[in-house]
Parts: C-alpha cells; structure tokens; sequence
C-alpha cells in the first residue's frame, strides 16, 4: 500500500522570545501539531480498509505522539486503545471459500414485485445500519432465499454484495462437508468467524444440503449436529455479515432453522410481466442492430418459461444465431416454444 507521507517541519529558536512571541509561536506549535496529526489521518483509514493492523498501530502512535504536549487527553485517550498486541486479520481460508467482488448489482435482476421490494428494504435497512446503532438497533441480516433453479438466487445473494459495496464470500462445499466426525462443524466455525471479522455477504448455496432437518430418516448425529451448531453460530453472527442462504428446497429444512432468517424471499419462476421485461432486455435495438426482432419479442413474450435463465439462454441463442448466420435459424429456434393460454 502506498505511503501517503507526513510532513512535520519543526523550528528551532536559538533564544527564548519576548512574551508575546512565546504565544504566538505555542499557537504556531500546537497548529502545526494538529495539521500532521490531521495529515496521518488517510494512511490510518487506508490501512485500517487494507486490515494492516501493524500500520494502523504505527499511524496511532504518531498521532499519539503529536498531539501529547498540545492535546494530553487525546493523545490520552488514544494511546488507551492501542494493543501492545495486535490481533491480526484471519487469513481466508481459501479451502473453505471463495472471495469475490461482486459483479451484479440489482438493476440487472429480473424480478417479482413483492421480492424487489422485499430486497430493496435489507438494502436500505443495512446502509442505515449506524442509524440503528444509534438506537441500539441492527439491521436484520440473515435471508434465506429460495425457489426453482436459474431464477436468480446467486445473483441477488451477489447483488446484496455489489449494492452495499461489500466483499462477496461464498462457501466451497467441496472442501466443506467433512467424513471426520466433528470436521464440518470446525470448518462452519472457521468460515463464520472469518465472516465475522469486518462486513462483507457469505453465501451458502445450497443450504439444503446444511441445514436438513434433523428428523429426517437415516439422517442422525452428525447431521443433527451440524444443524445444532449451525443454529447456535447464526445466533452468534455479528449483523455486519449478511448471510444470505440459497436452496430449491425450502420443504427439507429444519424447521427451527427456518426461524433464524429474518428473511425469506421466494424467487418465483417468471410470470409473463417478467418474460417481456427479459426478453424487451435480451434483445434490445443496441445488442441486435440491424434486425428487426419485433415478432420473435412478440412470441417468447407470449410463452411461459420455468426460469429466467431460460428465456435468458433462449435471446442468446437467437443472439449468436443472428451473428454467427445472419438470422437464418431463429424462425426455427422460436417455432420451438409452447405459446401459453392468454393472461
Ligand atoms: N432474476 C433474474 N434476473 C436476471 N437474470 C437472471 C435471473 N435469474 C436467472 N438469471 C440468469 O440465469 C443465470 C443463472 O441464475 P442464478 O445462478 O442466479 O440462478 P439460481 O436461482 O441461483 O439457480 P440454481 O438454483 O441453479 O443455483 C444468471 O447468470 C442470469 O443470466
Ligand atoms: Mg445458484
């Protein structure tokens, strides 16, 4: 990380001064003193963002020091918090998950009305979050979404993430799940509490898979404890770590799982309302120049389709048939779809 500098130019007097020299230059001092004590400031926040506690330290001392003779109670204060030892950020547990900057923001998402709503409410919910705090509230952080593949579950955990400007971490399930008795409740503890140390979204995809109940047949001890101590590390989780869980089905999981989230948004498979706004999207003017698609829009607008990846992978192809062959094929690839009974 680059240094963002500090200069403290410091002027010796060769004889003490008359009295109101001595004033003016205990002003000068004390300004000068705040200004590069002011001037630590962007390397301390920068390091702070970066989590090298060892600079933090270092830019805290340094302030410590320039305030002390002009600010003692400050400098005080401040030298109080500092660590003889500072706790170090846990590296990523790069076995157990996968770190990303988001890539999807909400404005992407095909979406029901009810769901958008319901996402844009834990947006605005979390970036008020020193609001709440102020009261002692927290935003409500745990969301479990859910409904049948390709309709978007990944990409709103992801677009959670890239809305709030926050590090997208998603659990790797190869590495997860452990035949060691005890082993998949360590590497949950390992993940949630790396999770926890600064804000950010985890993802568990999946979460089926995790968090099945407890009673179901042939699924004893170890499942049953793994639930358990899924429950009591949700409990734990700091607000700051929105956890957000996916899964096709909602019917298999524990019950008193269920009850930990303090959302539980449906991703639907599109309605009709949905496959127009998807498909007027998909094959929009400026990515299609040159054609006229309006009766191939008119035609998948008027079908039902079981997800939006559908519809979504359908425009691609007749996008790529349109590049790859001018068109040639995309009679045949809409003759294809089921037209569905009037809305
Ligand atoms: N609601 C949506 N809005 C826009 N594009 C979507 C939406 N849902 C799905 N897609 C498209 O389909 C792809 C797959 O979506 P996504 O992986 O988010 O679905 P999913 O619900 O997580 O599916 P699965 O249950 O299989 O994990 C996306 O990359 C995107 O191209
Ligand atoms: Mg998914």
């Amino acid at each position: 990380m680059q240094d963002l500098g500090l200069e403290f130019e410091c002027t010796a007097l060769e004889s003490p001064p008359p009295a109101p020299q001595r004033k003016a230059s205990a002003k000068s001092a004390q300004h000068a003193a705040s200004k590069a004590a002011i001037n630590c400031l962007p390397a301390l926040v920068a390091a702070a963002g970066w989590g090298q506690l060892d600079k933090v330290q270092e830019q805290t001392r340094q302030i410590v020091d320039l305030l002390n003779e002009h600010y003692p109670s400050v400098s005080k204060k401040l030298a109080a918090r500092l660590t003889t030892n500072p706790t170090r950020l846990r590296p990523l547990p790069d076995n157990l998950l996968i770190a990303n900057e988001p890539r999807h923001t909400l404005t992407e998402l095909i979406l029901a009305d009810t769901a958008r709503r319901e996402i844009e409410a834990i947006i605005y919910e979390h970036t008020l979050a020193s609001k709440l705090a102020a009261y002692q509230l927290q935003p409500r952080h745990r969301i479990l979404l859910h409904g049948p593949p390709g309709n978007g579950k990944t990409m709103v955990a992801e677009a959670f993430a890239g809305e709030l400007g926050l590090p997208f971490l998603q659990i790797k399930y190869g590495g997860f799940m452990d035949s060691h008795l005890g082993g998949t409740n360590k590497n949950l503890t390992t993940v949630l509490e790396f999770a926890s140390q600064a804000p950010c979204v985890l993802f568990a995809d999946e979460f089926d898979g995790l968090g099945g109940a407890r009673d179901l047949q042939g699924d004893v001890g170890e499942a049953r404890r793994i639930t358990n101590h899924l429950l009591i590390e949700l409990e734990r989780l700091p607000s700051h770590c929105l956890f957000v869980a996916a899964t096709n089905m909602t019917g298999i999981m524990d019950r008193a799982l269920l009850r930990r989230f303090d959302f539980v948004i449906e991703l639907t498979k599109p309605t009709q309302t949905m496959v127009v706004e998807c498909v007027n999207r998909e094959l929009r003017s400026e990515i299609t120049p040159g054609f006229d698609l309006r009766p191939q829009i008119e035609r998948i607008s008027s079908t039902t389709f079981d997800s939006v990846h559908s519809v979504v992978e359908l425009c691609k192809q007749i996008r790529r048939d349109l590049v790859l062959n001018q068109g040639a094929n995309i009679t045949t690839i809409v003759q294809t779809l089921k037209t569905c009974p009037k809305h």
